[in-house]
């Protein structure tokens, strides 16, 4: 039996699965187990089962000591998980790709359209008990058919939005750090492009990619200017990949028609000046926020802790 540390709440089949075999030690609380808590809880631990809301740095894995095998995070983005210092340490870092693909597509549509019909506009209107009716200019927003959707990073996430906006009449171009595969291509009829190019042409830009050092402000203020005025960003990816101030002051000065956001900068603080705006649409985090997708992570974050503990390779080990 080997300490198995879990730092927040995940499904219960989860958690029983990895009792059958080891000795867990789950954090139940209601709130984010603190840093100090989470330091002291770690030691001894030969699996850590961790939230993208922890930090797992060199620091941790100090305070886990060498008897650390895995840390297992129970997201796809792993920019919480320092991986050279796991690597550093012989720890082996897994994720979570693929079973959240279609939960978090899903959202980037959502977003698409929440933003272009002003969806979250006529909710707030109604809910305020403002006086409205009908009429033939009220709350025009842009429709999609024929218009251009432009994804950045075009792995699984990216091609599963590029596939629902094609059936809602878009046109896809994508910029990828390699081709896709060609079938895909050909079947979505999606071009690659460069960001500059994309920027330029398209409608809705989504952003698909991991945050890291290469994507940090990806989308600032320069390529925010290069958007089309008429054009929407939306990003379900990680926050620091756009700059919220500058997305801020181009939604404000109308640079750009609008956006949709699901991730922040620091979150869960959202920037007070896109508090102020009604041209974004803000939601909480919930790309993979269904029962079967947090299910669905928390096994396979499960079995990657399980295989490494016994000596086996995990399904879906980072990098
Ligand atoms: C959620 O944001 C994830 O990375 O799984």
């Amino acid at each position: 039996m080997s300490r198995v540390v879990v730092t927040g709440r995940i499904p219960d089949a989860a958690i029983e699965k990895l009792r059958a075999e080891h000795d867990v030690d789950a954090w139940q609380g209601p709130e984010s187990i603190g840093r100090e808590e989470l330091l002291r809880r770690v030691a001894g631990a030969e699996a850590i089962v961790s939230l993208l809301t922890e930090r797992i740095d060199a620091e941790l894995l100090d305070a886990a000591g060498p008897q650390l095998k895995v840390v297992a995070n129970v997201a796809v983005g792993y920019d919480n998980i320092d991986v050279p210092a796991c690597t550093e340490r012989g720890v082996v870092a897994t994720n979570t790709p693929g079973v959240l693909t279609d939960a978090t597509a899903d959202i980037a549509l959502s977003l698409i359209l929440m933003a272009t019909r002003r969806l979250g506009e006529g909710e707030r209107l109604i809910r305020s008990g403002q006086a409205w009716k009908w009429g033939m200019f009220f709350l025009l927003g842009s429709g999609l058919q024929g218009k251009t959707l432009g994804v950045v990073g075009m792995g699984g996430i990216g091609q599963a939005t590029a596939r629902r906006a094609k059936a809602f009449g878009m046109e896809i171009v994508y910029q990828s750090r390699s081709e896709i595969d060609s079938e895909i291509a050909a079947e979505l009829g999606a071009q690659r492009v460069d960001l500059d190019e994309l920027l330029a042409v398209s409608d809705v830009v989504s952003l698909h990619c991991p945050y890291g050092p290469a994507t940090h402000h990806l989308i600032g203020a320069e390529q925010l200017a290069a958007m089309k005025s008429s054009a929407y960003l939306v990003n379900t990816a990680r926050g620091p990949i756009v700059d919220e101030a500058a997305l801020a002051s181009a939604l404000r000065e109308g640079q750009i028609a609008g956006a949709g956001l699901d991730v922040y900068e620091n979150e869960p603080t959202v920037h007070p000046a896109l508090l102020e705006l009604d041209n974004v649409v803000l939601l909480p985090h919930l790309g993979s926020a269904t029962v079967e997708t947090r299910t669905a992570m928390a096994m396979l974050a499960a079995e990657n802790a399980l295989a490494l503990l016994s000596g086996e390779r995990p399904p879906t080990p980072i990098g």
